[in-house]
């Protein structure tokens, strides 16, 4: 049966043009400048997590790289993010539809060069489903790997598509990957809604060690 969360995804999905939605860039510009700066080989397998229907994918297939992995819990999601690229390009990227706060086919993935999250994790509100997304991340991170996370900020919003939200600082973020991971780099930035409206955001670059 569909997970409420699952639900909740596939009917704005279905009820919203992508170019609508409250995170939809045209230029994904923060995203693809911290994974380009990882400098990572392109055959390197590279996590995209609640990679909804983002502009992200076909710009990393247009930078070279081979081994793309888009999951999200919404496989309505997923149809709309496929349906943007040709089928050849499409048939380049494994699709995945995996929930991060129940995670199943997203652990048999391994050696992740870098993981992806723009706009996801800030939802986890509840300790345990942060605790999951910790163990994922660092067992599918392979040792040198990279995780990028963007976040809303601590001055962003309080709530996105009708669920709270937990905000972030560069030190929140390193604070709940711990020991482990060094901070590589961080900026803030601020995202235009296609509504106009501004939603500051923090990125940060973390290696695993
Ligand atoms: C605000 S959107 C961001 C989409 C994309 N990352 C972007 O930047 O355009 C949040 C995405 O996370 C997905 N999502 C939410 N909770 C999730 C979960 N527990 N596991 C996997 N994906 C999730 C949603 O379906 C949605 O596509």
């Amino acid at each position: 049966m569909e997970s409420s969360l699952k639900h909740h995804w596939n009917k704005i999905y279905t009820n919203n043009p992508i170019t609508q939605t409250g995170w939809y860039e045209a230029e994904p510009f923060p995203s693809v400048q911290l994974i380009e700066q990882c400098a990572v080989p392109k055959h390197a397998p590279v996590v995209d997590i609640g990679s909804g229907a983002s502009t992200l994918i076909p710009n990393l297939l247009d930078l070279g790289y081979q081994n793309l992995y888009a999951i999200d819990i919404s496989d309505i999601a997923l149809e709309k993010a496929k349906a943007l690229l040709e089928q050849a390009r499409s048939a380049q990227v494994h699709w995945m539809v995996d929930d991060i706060t129940n995670p199943s086919a997203v652990l048999q993935l391994q050696n992740i060069a870098i993981w992806h999250d723009r706009a996801v994790f800030h939802f986890l509100t509840k300790e345990h489903h942060r605790r999951t997304y910790h163990s994922v991340v660092q067992k599918l991170v392979m040792p040198g790997g990279f995780v990028i996370m963007g976040t809303f900020a601590m001055d962003g919003a309080e709530e996105c598509s009708g669920l709270p939200v937990q905000r972030y600082s560069v030190e929140s973020l390193y604070e709940f990957y711990g020991a482990g991971f060094r901070l590589v780099e961080s900026l803030d930035y601020t995202y235009q809604m296609p509504s106009g409206d501004l939603r500051p955001y923090v990125y940060a670059r973390f290696q695993k060690i």
